[in-house]
């Protein structure tokens, strides 16, 4: 029988949502585990490079940063969570100052950075191009100065246990491969979102879709999972991974060249390379479709930017593009988009409440609906801590867990070598059928493709069939909710029905067991 530890509060992830929601719920004492997967410094929050946007002058300035959240999800954000996000997050970011995060500053003053569809320069950053790490690491040394914190590393959730409907804890298993269970009045889901189900993503191996996975197996509501975005920007070279290169870059005057030297953004957009994130990343791809079907090079181009020094500016990116022999002021740099952040996840309430009784979620695992069809560039980094501090509030009023039968041992399938190849097959279906441009034929196809590979993956414990499972799950319904959104919007975009469609698609996308449908939220 497998041990079971009691505890208050389970936090799966352990990124900035998860974090700042353990910081809250341990304030009055309460026991709270976080679970993370691999080490405390790998999550997508590392990775976050450009910034954390918030209006840090008044009123005017919230007033401003909602109407960019706004107009950036084309038509479809939850305005009361956008106005929670912009109100709340002055707050929140407050509070990372007094805790010490050292975002960089000139002459003492905090120092604002633009991005794309911002209407004014309002994006904090920390040594240059380190923001996520910056903020993920001072949260991590006030985490850790709170005894009644847990911070479990190495420890795969394998699935949200149930009983008579309610989460009461997870399954989990370490390195060794022991099975335990953790039980707990509220678990809180901030697992971040799935990159990695594309095979071209700025986010790292971890993004597995856990969380998500775990929800929807649980009966749990999912929302907006046609939403992924795709950066315009990552690094293409031949053989070297999908690396970030900020929104800032041109947030600090960067330009987008086609490969015969054009700035081409003034035929799609009037604010050129600050244009939406969806918007850019179609026209790069567009302009890197060559007549026959071939690709063609598309790059971003610094050489101008001569006001700033761009190696103190960019330090991270200065030095991986140096590894390749690149240089910011000297070089094209060849880009291309690649999946970086998903709208669509958990849906939740604006506490993060799901559909499921004591189960909670946060940050890029959930879907509040903030983001609409397109998230506002660097609005991600502000929402896991607005909202990981607002689930916090509400999962403390939990009811401790009445006296429960010892949970079910899971029952996996002798552990299969393959998951490799089943996880290169789900990435390379999504990339070519389910990404950027889509359709139905493509979609069917993508479906019928996972209905395959998903009779080849066992139950199993092992963490690489885990995430294949996870990967497996989050492709199936990004695939069903693209194929029912007969529209294009924000960042899904359907060849096969080019426009917005305001009479039909004006709503969230809501899956349930054996339905979707499109509701307000
Ligand atoms: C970037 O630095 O471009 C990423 C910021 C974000 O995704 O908001």
């Amino acid at each position: 029988m497998p041990e079971v530890h009691e505890t208050d509060f389970i936090i799966v992830g352990a990124g900035v949502a998860g974090l700042r929601a353990a910081i809250g719920l341990a304030s009055d004492r309460a026991r709270v585990l976080v679970v993370t997967k691999e080490a405390l410094a790998e999550s997508n929050t590392w990775y976050a490079q450009g910034g954390i946007a918030v209006a840090l002058s008044g009123d005017e300035d919230v007033a401003l940063h909602l109407d960019d959240t706004v107009n950036a999800g084309d038509g479809l954000v939850n305005r009361e969570a956008a106005r929670v996000l912009v109100e709340e997050g002055p707050l929140r970011v407050d509070e990372l100052l007094r805790w010490g995060t050292d975002f960089d500053r000139e002459g003492g003053r905090l120092m604002l950075t633009r991005e794309g569809a911002h209407s004014r320069n309002r994006i904090l950053h920390a040594h240059g191009d380190a923001t996520g790490a910056e903020i993920a690491r001072s949260l991590l040394r006030h985490a850790r100065a709170i005894p009644h914190i847990t911070l479990l590393e190495w420890t795969t959730t394998v699935s949200l246990d149930l009983h008579d409907g309610a989460v009461t804890g997870v399954t989990l298993v370490d390195r060794e491969g022991r099975i335990t269970h953790a039980r707990a009045r509220a678990v809180l889901l901030a697992s971040g979102g799935a990159g990695q189900v594309y095979s071209d993503t700025t986010n790292p191996a971890v993004t597995t879709g856990d969380g998500i996975a775990m929800a929807w197996s649980a009966g749990a509501e999912i929302s907006d999972m046609e939403f992924y975005q795709f950066h315009p920007t990552a690094l293409s070279l031949p053989g070297v991974q999908r690396f970030l290169l900020s929104e800032a870059l041109r947030g600090e005057g960067a330009w987008l060249r086609n490969s015969c030297g054009e700035r081409f953004m003034e035929r799609y957009h009037p604010l050129l390379e600050l244009a939406p994130r969806d918007i850019v990343a179609r026209a790069i791809t567009r302009e890197g479709m060559g007549p026959a079907g071939e690709q063609l090079p598309v790059f971003l181009d610094m050489r101008h930017v001569t006001k700033i020094d761009l190696v103190a500016r960019f330090p991270g990116i200065s030095r991986f593009l140096a590894e390749h022999g690149l240089q910011l002021r000297r070089d094209l740099i060849p880009v291309r988009p690649a999946a970086h952040y998903l709208m669509g996840g958990i849906r939740t309430d604006v506490s993060g409440r799901t559909s499921l009784p004591r189960l909670y979620a946060a940050g890029e695992a959930a879907c509040t609906g903030v983001h609409g069809a397109n998230r506002l560039a660097s609005n991600s980094l502000l929402e896991g801590l607005v909202f990981g501090a607002r689930a916090a509030e509400v999962m403390r009023d939990e009811s401790p867990l009445p006296q429960l039968p010892p949970p079910e041992a899971p029952q996996p399938s002798p552990t299969q070598d393959h998951f490799a190849v089943l996880r290169q097959r789900i990435e390379r279906v999504m990339w070519e059928k389910a990404g950027l441009l889509r359709d139905a034929e493509g979609l069917r196809a993508a479906q019928a493709e996972l209905a395959e590979i998903g009779r080849a993956i066992p139950v199993t414990l092992d963490r690489a069939g885990i995430e294949v499972r996870n990967l497996h799950t989050c492709g199936d319904l990004i695939v069903a909710a693209a194929l029912a959104r007969e529209e294009s919007r924000g960042a899904h975009f359907r060849n096969d029905f080019p426009r917005r469609d305001d009479a039909r698609f004006p709503k969230h996308s809501v899956q349930r067991r054996d339905s979707i449908a499109f509701e307000n939220f």
